[in-house]
C-alpha cells in the first residue's frame, strides 16, 4: 500500500498553470483506468488516479453498496473524506495546487465525486474546483446543502443506461445548482459506457475553464 493510504498514479502537469484531474473509476476497475481518458481530456494537466479501497467481491470500488444503487451512506461519508485526506496529503507530497483539482469520475467514481463536491469544505472551500461527472446519480442529499458558488460541473449521463435512472441524473444536477454550482448537462444518445462523445464534450469543457 502506498504510503499515501491509496494505490495510485501520479503524473506531474507539464503546464505548471494546468490543474490536476483528480481521476475515478467505475466498479471494478483500476488506477490505470483513466489515465488516457485524462490525458486526452486535458493533456497538459497534472493527473492523480487512485484505486478504490473498497472491494465488492475482487471488484475495486471507492465506497460500499447494500445493493445495485443503495449506498452504504456511513461508508460513503467515511471514505470520501478519507479520498479528501489522500488529494489533500498527495498535494503536499507531489507539489501541486490543491486549490486547483478537478475531479473526472466514471459511475462509481462519479458518484464519491459528487460526493466530494456535497460533503467535503475542509476549512472553509469546497476540495473541488470543478467536476466532470460521467454516468453519476445521486450519492448523498446533505443537510444543509453546501455552498458550491463558483463550481463548475460538467454531468454526462445516457439516456439509455440501465443502471442510472433519467429522473437520478436530473435529481443530481438540480441538487447541484441548488447549491450554487456552474452546471453542465449533457444527453448521450448510449447507455452507461463510455463514449468518444463524452471524451469530446470533457475536453471541449476543460477547455473553457481553463
Ligand atoms: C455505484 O454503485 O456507485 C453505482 O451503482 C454505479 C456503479 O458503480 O455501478
Amino acid at each position: 500500500m502506498s504510503e499515501l493510504g491509496f494505490e495510485h498514479v501520479y503524473r506531474a502537469a507539464s503546464d505548471p498553470g494546468a490543474p490536476t484531474l483528480l481521476l475515478l473509476h467505475g466498479t471494478g476497475g483500476s488506477e490505470h483506468d483513466l489515465v488516457p481518458i485524462g490525458e486526452m481530456i486535458a493533456p497538459e494537466a497534472g493527473l492523480l488516479s487512485p484505486r478504490g479501497k473498497v472491494l465488492e467481491g475482487t471488484q475495486p470500488r471507492f465506497f460500499r453498496r447494500l445493493a445495485e444503487g443503495v449506498f452504504d451512506l456511513d461508508d460513503l461519508r467515511l471514505r470520501t473524506h478519507e479520498l479528501a485526506d489522500f488529494v489533500r496529503s498527495a498535494a503536499a507530497r507531489y507539489g501541486f495546487d490543491a486549490t486547483r483539482v478537478i475531479a473526472v469520475g466514471f459511475s462509481n467514481g462519479a458518484n464519491i465525486a459528487a460526493s466530494l463536491l456535497l460533503l467535503e469544505h475542509r476549512p472553509d472551500r469546497p476540495l473541488l474546483r470543478g467536476a466532470v461527472l460521467f454516468r453519476a446519480m445521486v450519492p448523498i442529499v446533505p443537510d444543509p446543502l453546501p455552498d458550491l458558488s463558483g463550481v463548475r460541473i460538467l454531468m454526462s449521463n445516457g439516456r439509455l443506461d440501465s443502471l442510472i435512472a433519467a429522473s437520478q441524473a436530473e435529481q443530481l444536477k438540480d441538487m447541484l445548482e441548488d447549491c450554487g454550482a456552474d452546471v453542465t448537462f449533457a444527453w448521450q444518445p448510449g447507455g452507461h459506457k463510455l463514449t468518444n462523445q463524452d471524451v469530446a464534450l470533457a475536453r471541449q469543457w476543460i477547455d473553457e475553464s481553463a
